[in-house]
């Protein structure tokens, strides 16, 4: 069986794919892992815990954002880094960026209530809380690809944790930090919510922190571009023109 890798040994060298023969292997870390140490020992990839709970293995798969730990592997797969980081080798992007991001959105306890946590207030952020910090969502999100500044999917899931966090006496903060480079430039495109590993949602979490956005009295800039930007058909001389002009 084959699979095919996408290198990058420095920044001198231009990325190149290469093809590795391997065994038949049941998974794409395992493929890798194969690769690193029977072909070439200076390939190289993250993993942790091999079960798909650390997040560190978080590659692209035939151009799709998947767990290579969790990945059945088939012949003649491609593997490539994540999308939108900084290669520093072959398969290992830099993280950096996305966590100063995750500290930019302010998304941890700011003040701690003394009232008392149940069990359906724990459900509420359960969800959530499952994000394992893979990037996946980030790799796939088209907006971040063209602002670096965008707080992105997983910063704004984690946003919606703590706003929801019975435990958290003053979520403002939060809601205030989200508001520039945060929801609402997000596309609603939905790219993250299909590459989560952990099912999480951020797409609907975003939709969720714009509807609290707005009962807060922050404005609804989604539609403010929309009236501005998008023409309605409607001209106050001729009438509706279906076509728009
Ligand atoms: S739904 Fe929003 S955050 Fe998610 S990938 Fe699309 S633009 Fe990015
Ligand atoms: S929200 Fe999902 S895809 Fe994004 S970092 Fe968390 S676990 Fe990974
Ligand atoms: S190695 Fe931990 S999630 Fe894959």
């Amino acid at each position: 069986m084959k699979i095919r890798i996408k290198r990058e040994k420095s920044k001198e060298k231009k990325p190149y794919i290469e093809e590795f023969e391997i065994d038949k292997e049941e998974t794409i870390l395992n493929a890798l892992i194969e690769v690193k140490e029977k072909k070439d020992n200076s390939f190289a990839f993250r993993c942790g815990c091999k079960t798909g709970v650390c997040g560190s293995c978080a590659v692209r798969v035939n151009g799709t954002e998947r767990l290579a730990c969790k990945t059945h592997f088939k012949d003649n797969d491609l593997v490539e880094p994540l999308n939108n980081a900084k290669v520093i080798k072959d398969l290992i992007v830099d993280l950096e960026h996305e966590y100063k991001l995750l500290e930019n959105s302010e998304t941890f306890l700011h003040k701690a209530s003394s009232g008392q946590i149940t069990k359906s207030d724990e459900k509420l952020i359960d969800t959530q809380s499952n994000c394992i910090l893979c990037q996946s969502c980030f790799s796939s999100c088209p907006v971040y690809e063209v602002n670096k500044d965008f707080l992105g999917p997983y910063s704004l899931t984690r946003a919606l944790r703590y706003v929801n966090d019975k435990k958290e006496s003053n979520s403002a903060p939060i809601l205030e930090k989200i508001q520039n480079n945060g929801i609402w430039d997000c596309t609603l495109c939905g790219n993250c919510t299909l590459v989560c590993p952990q099912f999480i949602d951020p797409k609907s979490d975003i939709m969720n922190l714009r509807m609290k956005s707005v009962q807060k009295g922050y404005e609804d800039k989604s539609i403010a571009s929309f009236n501005s930007g998008f023409d309605t058909g409607f001209d106050s001389f001729g009438g509706f023109n279906p076509n728009g002009f």
